[in-house]
């Protein structure tokens, strides 16, 4: 398959794996991948995607770098998708401008081969959340049979299909996006949210899809201790 013309050149702050390859924090990144690559590897996962209780745990910075360093040190052929429909946050992450997307696909005004876009990063393509309404905002995406075909036709073409998705909490049903994925990822944004709303959520994901949770942002005194990372499965 040929996807998007052009390779977009990208960067942004908080891709670490990129701009600082050699970092305490890259080397957790790359760690975290191959813990999760084995699980995926054992269990025929490809498609994963990230979540968290609440916004602002680290969903979008956790899932690109874990694209990233897939891409580019692991060689996998890797799609990121841009699944938080109401607060799409990939192209800031990576400095890229929005454009076209999965809903134009499904607006019939474009294929899915178009807008999927390649990036500067060996094996990285990302898609887009594309020109979204407000009608379209207020009808669950997840739940559409097109979805459901988008992720179906894209398996055959990556490796590794990675999806910054929305938080389960306020009310967000993860059961839709549990059908259509085969493991998920729950970030943790260390002293954020009470442990027993954070239980609440573990429930809330089907056990037969979640790989393992991602323990964000604490502060146990890492060399570096920002993007410190501490992993349990
Ligand atoms: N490990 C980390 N170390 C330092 N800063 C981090 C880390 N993870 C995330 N952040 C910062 O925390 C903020 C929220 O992160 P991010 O946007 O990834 O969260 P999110 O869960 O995707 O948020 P939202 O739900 O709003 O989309 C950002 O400013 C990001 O740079
Ligand atoms: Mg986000």
């Amino acid at each position: 398959m040929e996807v998007g013309i052009q390779r977009k050149k990208v960067g942004g702050a908080g891709l670490i794996t990129l701009h600082s390859p050699r970092s305490i924090a890259t080397n957790h990144y790359k760690m975290l991948f191959s813990k999760v690559d084995r699980i995926c590897r054992r269990e025929k996962k490809k498609v994963i995607a990230v979540t968290s209780s609440v916004k602002g745990e680290g969903k979008t910075t956790t899932v690109s770098n874990l694209a990233v360093v897939g891409a580019k040190n692991f060689g996998e052929r890797t799609l990121l998708i841009d699944g938080d429909f109401n607060n799409p946050s990939v192209p800031q992450q990576f400095e890229l401008p929005s454009g076209q997307g999965l809903v134009d696909v499904f607006e019939g005004t474009c294929q899915l081969g178009e807008v999927i876009q390649k990036t500067s990063i060996e094996n990285l393509a990302i898609l887009h959340v594309g020109h979204i309404s407000q009608a379209r905002r207020d009808k669950n995406i997840w739940a559409t049979k097109q979805m459901a075909e988008a992720i179906e036709e894209m398996r055959g073409w990556f490796d590794y299909i990675w999806i910054d998705a929305p938080p389960i909490l306020p009310l967000f049903d993860m059961n839709v996006i549990s059908q259509l994925v085969d493991g998920m990822l729950l970030v943790v944004q260390a002293g954020k949210i009470p442990k027993a709303v954070m239980l609440q959520s573990l429930k809330s994901i089907d056990s037969r899809k979640f790989i393992g949770s991602v323990f964000n942002r604490s502060k146990i005194s890492w060399p570096q201790k920002n993007y410190s990372h501490h992993y349990k499965y």
